[in-house]
């Protein structure tokens, strides 16, 4: 299934998209194995939800993607609890079950074959903090 072309190909096409630089959080809250539903909220005056993405932390490796199934283009989950993940296998949509790699955010079975999720490219700052890296 590959996406319309209308459908965001890229992180920085959706709604609301923060800047390369931009912290998305701190390493030290996400604990090795989690999967963590975050959300950055709108700009001051716009509508709509803000920018909603998952951190996944693997050892050392932390990776974020945009939280938006390839499917409907919907959250895979509304909220943290509601979360399915397997700790540095996978994660799963809770609406029609899609699941993707946590290594790469690829179709791992279900309805998203040949798209998957969106990757945040990220690193981790000096003091800690999980940043938007600069690039694609
Ligand atoms: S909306 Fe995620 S699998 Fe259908």
């Amino acid at each position: 299934m590959n996406p319309p072309p209308s459908e965001p190909q890229h992180w920085h096409d959706l709604p609301h998209a923060p800047a390369p630089g931009t912290a998305l959080g701190a390493w030290a809250a996400v604990e090795d194995g989690q999967a963590l539903l975050q959300e950055l909220p709108p700009p001051a005056g716009a509508a709509g939800p803000g920018f909603r993405y998952l951190l996944l932390r693997s050892g050392n490796d932390v990776k974020a993607y945009v939280n938006r199934c390839a499917h409907f283009g919907v959250p895979l989950a509304a909220r943290q609890e509601l979360l399915m993940f397997v700790p540095h296998t996978s994660l799963t949509c809770n609406v029609h079950y899609a699941r993707y790699r946590w290594s790469d955010g690829a179709c791992a079975g279900g309805e998203c074959d040949g798209v998957g999720l969106l990757p945040i490219p990220v690193l981790v700052d000096a003091e800690g903090h999980i940043c938007i890296a600069p690039g694609p």
